[in-house]
């Protein structure tokens, strides 16, 4: 008997009950679309082959596929239901054998572990079919486990179910294993005929159970693992588990999470032990985290790089850019794609950075806008500083070097290069290159006129 294991994922539907243009299982849960969720366990049995059956607004799932390696998309059109969706994928399965494990696009929380043992029952007791299911508090909505004695004898939905039948909680996930041989056989043989006139695929147990064929079920004690999706409230409600898994295994690998049910954190997310994450915390994509560092309240890191013992202050947005080790951020700092900051270097209050490189111990405290930049080592950068990087066509560099100070309220008119150690006066505004160890000043010498209050009449202002 041929051990192989090929995948099928069902992802066809149109998913009616999202009330969405976006095909419900790109929907996303925890950062990705669900669909990648089942696809990453699919991978975890390395099987033979993986089928996307795709059918609904086809081109926009594959295309948000297409980075996947090694899966091959059929198309169901139109979409007659589960057993249709499956007998699409015949062609591209024509010569495998051995088993078939077919999932849902809107199962996304199955363990790998599940899946594991689904395939050890299947293979061990030789089944035509075997099927996850577990006994849940509401049923509503799933197809019902009808079984005679021990033996499963067939599936039925819920519309189709009698008022006997509904009251039932053991429920079918919509996950199986198949054995390859006979199955597209069988697949034919099933009939819509049914409240929603649809090829039903959990008929293929009732059909195998008539000829006397073996059907197996693996029932599971966590019945959150296949909870399906159907709607906004359902997306809601399987994210939430997602994210608390996700904090779990953080808080596990020794990371504080002050208050999980706020923080929300990306499934590719990284965060080394010792780190704090404060309550209301958001933390997307590729963003790795060192240790020991501190997350403050309000903050958002998409797609961020930072060292360790950094610490990001209250209401910073952190996209696409490195935080380099013991260096603080904010509050209320924007760091924008490309923006670097190096060891120990600090960016305060209203500060905002897009490609520019901050150097080690490098200060930008308050209120600047530094875009196109590259600062060097223990620069200064004083209150309202600008580069004015932006001539209306073209982006153009600055370049301040090491140690050099750049006094409050300076626009650097780029491009530009301030040389090392050199001093710019308060109130500049910079055009030419300021060599090193130069002060520069560009502000006339002040004039103060006497008495000019009284002569105009003006009133004084009171206290
Ligand atoms: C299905 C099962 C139900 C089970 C539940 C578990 C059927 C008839 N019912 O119900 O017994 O309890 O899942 O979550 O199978 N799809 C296609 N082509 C189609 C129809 C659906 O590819 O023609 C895909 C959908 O995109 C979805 C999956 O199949 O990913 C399940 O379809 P859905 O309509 O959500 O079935 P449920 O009503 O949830
Ligand atoms: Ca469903």
């Amino acid at each position: 008997m041929s051990m192989d294991v090929h995948i099928v994922v069902l992802a066809a539907g149109k998913g009616t009950r999202m009330k969405s243009e976006l095909p419900k299982v790109l929907h996303h849960v925890a950062g990705v679309p669900m669909i990648q969720h089942v696809l990453a366990q699919a991978n975890t049995l390395s099987p033979k082959s993986t089928v996307v059956v795709v059918g609904h607004q086809a081109h926009a799932v594959q295309t948000a596929l297409e980075k996947q390696p090694g899966l091959t998309f059929v198309v169901q059109e139109p979409q007659l239901g589960t057993a249709h969706a499956v007998l699409t994928a015949e062609s591209a399965l024509k010569h495998a054998s051995g088993t078939l494990i077919l999932l849902s696009g809107d199962v996304p929380l199955l363990a790998a572990k599940t899946l594991g043992k689904l395939l050890a029952v299947h293979t061990s007791a030789g089944a035509a079919a075997t099927v996850i299911t577990a006994v849940v508090d509401q049923a509503h909505g799933y197809g019902r486990i009808v079984r005679n004695g021990e033996q499963i004898a067939r599936i039925v939905e819920e519309r189709d179910a009698s008022a006997a039948e509904r009251e039932i909680r053991e429920i079918n996930s919509g996950i199986y294993a198949f054995a390859l041989d006979g199955l597209f056989a069988g697949l034919r043989e099933i009939a819509a005929e049914n409240a929603q006139g649809e090829y039903y695929l959990p008929d293929m147990v009732g059909i195998y159970r008539q000829r006397g064929q073996r059907v197996q079920s693996l029932l599971i004690d966590d019945p959150d693992q296949i909870r399906g999706i159907n709607s906004r409230i359902e997306l809601a409600n399987v994210s939430r588990l997602v994210r608390q898994q996700k904090n779990e295994s953080l808080m596990a690998a020794g990371v504080t999470i002050e208050d999980p049910a706020t923080t929300y954190v990306d499934s590719t997310v990284q965060i080394g032990a010792d780190t704090i994450v404060r309550p209301v915390v958001s933390i997307e994509g590729t963003t790795t985290i060192g240790r020991g560092c501190v997350i403050h309240s309000g903050v958002r890191l998409v797609d961020a790089q930072l060292g360790d013992r950094v610490t990001i202050l209250n209401h910073c947005v952190i996209t696409n850019a490195e935080v380099g080790d013991d260096a603080t951020v904010g509050p209320f700092a924007h760091l924008r794609p490309g923006a670097a900051l190096r060891r120990k270097a600090r960016v305060g209050n209203f500060v905002e950075l897009k490609n520019t490189v901050v150097g080690a111990g490098s200060k930008a405290m308050h209120l600047s806008y530094l875009g196109d930049a590259v600062l060097g080592d223990g620069v200064n950068v004083g209150a309202g500083t600008i580069t004015c990087n932006y001539d209306g066509v073209n982006k153009n560099r600055t370049t301040i070097e090491d140690g050099a100070f750049i006094g409050s309220d300076t626009q650097l008119v780029a491009p530009i290069t301030v040389g090392e150690g050199a001093y710019v006066g308060t109130g500049t505004t910079l055009r030419e290159d300021v060599p090193a160890g130069a002060l520069a000043v560009s502000a006339g010498k002040q004039r103060n006129i006497e008495g000019w209050v009284e002569k105009k009449g003006r009133k004084k202002v009171k206290a």
